[in-house]
């Protein structure tokens, strides 16, 4: 396993090179903010090192993360440290809704990323996000928050189905094929045709998919401790990047050059890339084109592996579950009776109808609630104090690395029944588990300070894919249901996931 990757980061997050880069800062942090005030406040939480450490590791590897830190938790509780020799590192695991709201709404000083997420810098670019100072990042990210809301999704609807329709006219009457790959295939056609524009997908077919693939490549673990280390891995993701960002200017020096996207002029107001070079610093500046290329990039990164193996995650459980198949299937030949569906001219579809989908919506977020994607992690800059549900308080010392445990936390049975179980009902009306319990509940997108920016563009790329394969599609597992690799930049099903797919008979 040499891949590094966000899980990867997580999961194996007592043994990684992160934790290294910062020892001497936190050392410095620590004996900074050891105050009295800090000394008379609760008792810090338990700690799991040594040989239980050593065992708390391999459970990892082993077991995967949920078993590993289900296991500390039986012994030590909901918040508890795992402390590496010598004050090498200390990982501090929070996990419940109860003990995490300082870490999802503490402000940037308190607790943040802080320095763990350097190592996307040269995926990135300099100029942007991890790169700049906290400020200029604030804005990027409105700026990102801007051209993903729902204005801008009305107007990607149609794209998406476009290019979903098109893709898939490519399968025959009936056939097998990997899911996995199709799916990652599809995704970064949608992803990139709206966030990139019609010129840009249209001008560099496949090359985008390549050169995403050669960042991918890039992140070894070796990546997070020195991101600039001249190994070949690392300079093929140097030219892929700076192949991705010569690509991404040339679209917006056009753009730049013709009236497009000016106020009033055209229909291209509403396209992503367009908002990017039209946005505006608080200081009345337009970003560079190296700043628009270099957050483009992040975000199709972003979205480009969450958003694969959620959908990815959906459609095992669907094609697992006939049940919930088939209210799935059901609920789409009723919109597509009403609306542009099982037919040649899908790309009508509107956004309207995605918000239909509500049986789909909660298989997406319960294949979420079992396979959240992304870990969250972050470093304390102050102490805070926690209670447990059980009443218990805990001050966790500025300086320790924060994990909250979103896989963890999406499997506690008193928020959701069965925890184990694919049931979408979950999330039904008369029921949101999520809800009843309370915020902190369902993490996937995270919450508060560094929620997800493309929550709500996920969902609905996720849902007119599967609304557009189980409108015209009759699709079976041929695979065993898969287990998760965990090694993978997110966790996904591990190897093939083969279908059979029969192209189904307009209805009468
Ligand atoms: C199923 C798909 C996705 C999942 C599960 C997901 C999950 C997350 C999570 C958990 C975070 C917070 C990380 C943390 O707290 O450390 C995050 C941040 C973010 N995501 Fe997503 N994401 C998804 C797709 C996307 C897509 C498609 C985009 C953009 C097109 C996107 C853009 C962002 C941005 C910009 C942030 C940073 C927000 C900030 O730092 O304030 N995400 N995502």
């Amino acid at each position: 396993m040499d891949q590094l990757t966000s899980s990867t980061v997580f999961w194996l997050t007592t043994a990684v090179a992160f934790l290294l880069i910062n020892t001497v800062i936190l050392r410095a942090l620590q004996k900074r903010k050891s105050s009295p005030a800090a000394a008379a406040a609760a008792a810090p939480p338990p700690v799991v090192q040594g040989v239980g450490l050593v065992r708390f590791v391999r459970a990892m590897a082993r077991d995967g993360p949920l078993e590993a830190i289900r296991e500390q938790q039986a012994k030590l509780g909901s918040v508890f440290t795992a402390s590496a020799p010598l004050g090498l590192f200390k990982v501090t695991f929070l996990i419940g809704s109860e003990v995490s709201s300082h870490f999802y709404v503490a402000p940037d000083s308190e607790i943040s990323m802080g320095r763990l997420y350097e190592f996307t810098v040269p995926i990135f670019g300099p100029g942007v996000l991890y790169g700049v100072d906290l400020e200029t990042r604030k804005e990027q990210i409105r700026f990102n928050w801007d051209i993903l809301k729902p204005r801008s999704l009305k107007a990607s609807v149609g794209a998406m189905a476009e290019e979903v329709e098109n893709y898939f006219s490519r399968w025959g009457d009936q056939g097998t094929v990997d899911l996995k790959h199709e799916l990652e295939q599809v995704l970064m056609l949608t992803a990139s045709r709206c966030l990139l524009g019609k010129e840009l997908r249209e001008s560099v077919p496949g090359k985008l998919c390549e050169l995403f693939g050669e960042l991918d490549n890039g992140l070894h673990l070796i990546s997070g401790l020195l991101p600039y280390l001249p190994i070949p891995a690392h300079r093929r993701r140097d030219r892929a990047r700076q192949r991705l960002g010569e690509i991404i200017t040339e679209v917006i020096r056009l753009r730049r050059n013709s009236s497009r996207g000016a106020a009033g002029t055209d229909e291209n107001n509403d396209d992503m890339l367009q908002c990017l070079i039209n946005s505006r610093y608080k200081d009345g500046c337009a970003m560079t084109d190296a700043e628009i290329a270099g957050l483009v990039v992040a975000l199709m990164f972003a979205g480009k592996h969450t958003s694969s193996g959620v959908s990815i995650w959906t459609g095992v459980h669907l094609l697992s579950n006939p049940n919930h198949l088939a209210a799935v299937v059901a609920e789409q030949d009723r919109l597509m009776a009403s609306c542009p569906g099982r037919t040649d001219d899908y790309h009508r579809l509107d956004y309207d109808t995605v918000q239909e989908m509500r049986s789909l919506h909660c298989c997406v977020k319960e294949a979420l609630r079992l396979h959240p994607p992304v870990a969250a992690v972050r470093q304390a800059y102050k102490h805070f104090t926690v209670q447990t549900k059980e009443g218990k308080e805990y001050t966790i010392p500025g300086g320790h690395m924060v994990v909250s445990t979103i896989l963890v936390n999406h499997y506690l049975p008193h928020i959701y029944k069965d925890p184990h179980v694919f049931d979408p009902q979950k999330f039904a009306p008369g029921r949101e588990e999520d809800k009843v319990a309370g915020r902190f509940s369902f993490l996937s997108f995270s919450a508060g300070r560094h929620a997800c920016a493309g929550e709500s563009f996920s969902y609905t790329q996720i849902k007119v894919l599967w609304s557009y394969l189980l409108s015209n599609f009759e699709i079976k597992m041929v695979s065993p249901f898969p287990e998760t690799e965990w090694s993978t930049v997110i966790p996904e099903p591990k190897g093939k996931v083969m279908v059979s797919y029969r192209r189904r008979t307009a209805p009468k």
